[in-house]
């Protein structure tokens, strides 16, 4: 059995896996690493983890001496109306396939241990946190990621953080927020892991039905197409226009299916006019998924 707290030995390396709860044990271990003049990564989760996030692991592993993965499904990110109370909530796997990967702490607190009674502060942030995607559909969404990352990059003070391209705005968010703030860590985007059908994982993709599930992997093959399309010279409305009719037809309901400027999110006319990124959101029964890809 899993131990829900303390340490855990892991399979390919010495040096147990530790588990912080509060700050003072998740500063001495950081101190500690920091003593040893070692190099830190974290990789900021809500758990439920897949081969996706295992990925952003994978890649922190090479990049610093000690790996740091919090897990903490974080509230002030979703409405009332969303999924907060039903989110997958899975530690003792988490945990496991964390020690599997050679993780070595995980920053796992609690609601009062991030947001303590008496808590009035909220990190808002303009420039791509408003470029019309996301935040057009979910207005308190990225109030919420940027105010519980700057916490995390305060409490674990990486030298690096990893995100998954998969949340392309939230990626562009974070960055934005990272260099506006003089944070000291380097903000790194890794591509989206993906099902063999091109579905891109997802915690929430434990919500689809064996219907569903096939019908998702409709958002991977419209972006494909309109990807191409676009690179042969195809026109942006109609590309995309033709993206979103491919998901309604297949039962979504489409919240925008978009041609955008990569790196300002800025609507964008041509593929002459700078780099492209499509980026979908559509939802199929109460689900909701997005998606993007590089033209
Ligand atoms: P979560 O959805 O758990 O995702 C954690 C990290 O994993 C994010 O950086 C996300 O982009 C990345 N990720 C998810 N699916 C992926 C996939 N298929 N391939 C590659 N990376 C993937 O995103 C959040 O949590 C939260 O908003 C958080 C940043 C932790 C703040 O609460």
């Amino acid at each position: 059995m899993i131990p829900n707290r303390g340490t855990m030995r892991q399979n390919r390396n010495s040096s147990p896996l530790k588990i912080a709860r509060n700050l003072s044990a998740l500063r001495g271990a950081v101190d500690g690493y920091r003593g040893n003049g070692e190099t830190v990564a974290l990789v900021p989760t809500m758990g439920a983890l897949h081969e996706g996030h295992l990925s952003l692991i994978r890649l922190a592993k090479r990049r610093a001496d000690r790996v740091v993965v919090s897990i903490f499904v974080n509230p002030t990110q979703f409405a009332p109306n969303e999924d907060l109370a039903s989110y997958p909530r899975t530690f003792k796997a988490d945990a496991a396939k964390l020690v599997a990967e050679g993780v070595d702490l995980i920053w796992n607190p609690n609601e009062a241990v991030m947001y303590p009674p008496g808590f009035a502060t909220r990190v808002s942030i303009e420039g791509p946190a408003t470029a019309g995607l996301e935040d057009r559909f979910r207005p308190h969404f990225f109030g919420g990621v940027a105010t519980v990352v700057c916490k995390l990059f305060t409490q674990v003070t990486p030298d690096l953080a990893i995100f998954g391209e998969k949340d392309y705005q939230q990626l562009k968010v974070v960055t934005q927020m990272a260099h506006d703030l003089d944070l000291r860590v380097r903000v790194i985007g890794a591509p989206t892991k993906r099902e063999r059908d091109g579905l891109a994982m997802s915690s929430r993709n434990v919500y689809l039905d064996a219907e569903q599930r096939r019908t998702a992997t409709t958002i991977y093959r419209a972006m494909t197409e309109c990807a191409e399309r676009l690179r042969n010279g195809g026109r942006v409305p109609a590309a995309t226009k033709a993206g979103a009719t491919a998901l309604a037809k297949a039962g979504f309901e489409v919240d925008y299916f978009e041609a955008r400027h990569a790196e300002t999110l800025a609507p964008i006319s041509s593929v002459n006019a700078g780099p492209i990124r499509l980026l979908v959101a559509a939802r199929i029964g109460t689900t909701r998924l997005i998606d993007n890809m590089k033209v």
